[in-house]
């Protein structure tokens, strides 16, 4: 964790470049697990080319947060919508919104049985209908992108675990998605592969990828973030830009976290 906690300078291409219309709103969102209170009025809007780093203790709703955006979840009250259009519960609709957002995951999530060629070419024939060799010529240039061209012929087990996690970052990219959430996408990973996929993430910031990237990587959120925002208990506490955050927070409840993981 050494490497990533260490202050690099932001590039400013990716921080001090101006962000676009809204494009994912949550507005008054309320979701419950039975008894369990897990989002609190959660009200946030991402704007397009905004990158924002979701942090907070494990169980502060992140992932349901995510879950949520993407209806993976459904939500027990308020509205989530995407470039202007709220979200459906179900239907042809949905499918076709939640294509818009791409998601990686902790545990990359890739198709066992295929080769990594087809977990990039798969989804865009099925859910998309592009023809088989124009879908594979996407794959490739998008292994290309993210250094890892030369393991298209192999199975996903035979790669290493940032490996994986690029292809699933290839796979989430060939839909084509106007947004990427990122859950934990390096806390499956060996320290010395964190690196190779923040770096591909740092990338697609600075190419003006939309990103909500949950994260306790303080060294991508000061070279990526426009934003930092801190979730406690189902509630968004705080927001900030990532330097103000992590030297100066506001709130007790993030003082507390920072000060947690800041000491090991
Ligand atoms: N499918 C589920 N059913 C019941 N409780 C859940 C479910 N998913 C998450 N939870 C609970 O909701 C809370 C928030 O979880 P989660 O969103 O995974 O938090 P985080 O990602 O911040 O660790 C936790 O208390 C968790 O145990
Ligand atoms: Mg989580």
């Amino acid at each position: 964790m050494a490497d990533s906690m260490t202050a690099e300078p932001r590039p400013a291409d990716v921080t001090t470049r101006p962000t676009g219309e809204p494009l994912i709103v949550l507005d008054h969102v309320e979701k419950h697990f039975g008894e369990l209170h897990v989002l609190r009025d959660v009200n946030l809007t991402i704007h397009r080319g905004e990158v924002v780093v979701v942090i907070g203790p494990s169980g502060s709703g992140k992932s349901t947060l995510c879950r949520t955006i993407n209806r993976l979840e459904t939500i027990d009250s308020g509205t989530i919508s995407i470039d202007g259009k709220p979200l459906p519960a179900e239907g042809r609709e949905l499918a076709r919104l939640r294509a818009d957002v791409g998601m990686v995951f902790q545990s990359f999530n890739l198709f066992a049985h295929r080769t990594v060629l087809e977990n990039v070419t798969l989804g865009q024939v099925k859910a998309k209908g592009v023809k088989p060799a124009v879908a594979k010529a996407t794959a490739m240039d998008l292994l290309e992108r993210v250094g890892v061209a030369d393991q298209a012929a192999k199975r996903p087990a035979q790669l290493s675990g940032g490996q994986q996690q690029r292809v699933a970052i290839a796979r989430a990219l060939a839909m084509k998605p106007k947004a990427m959430l990122f859950d934990e996408p390096t806390s499956a990973l060996d320290p010395e592969m964190i690196n190779e996929v923040l770096d591909v993430m740092v990338g697609l910031a600075q190419d003006g990828m939309t990103m909500v990237v949950v994260t306790h990587e303080m060294g991508f959120a000061r070279r990526a973030a426009h934003r930092v925002v801190f979730m406690d208990a189902g509630q968004v506490v705080e927001e900030a830009e990532p330097e103000t955050f992590f030297t100066a927070p506001r709130s007790g409840r993030a003082k507390d976290f920072l000060s947690k993981i800041l000491t090991h």
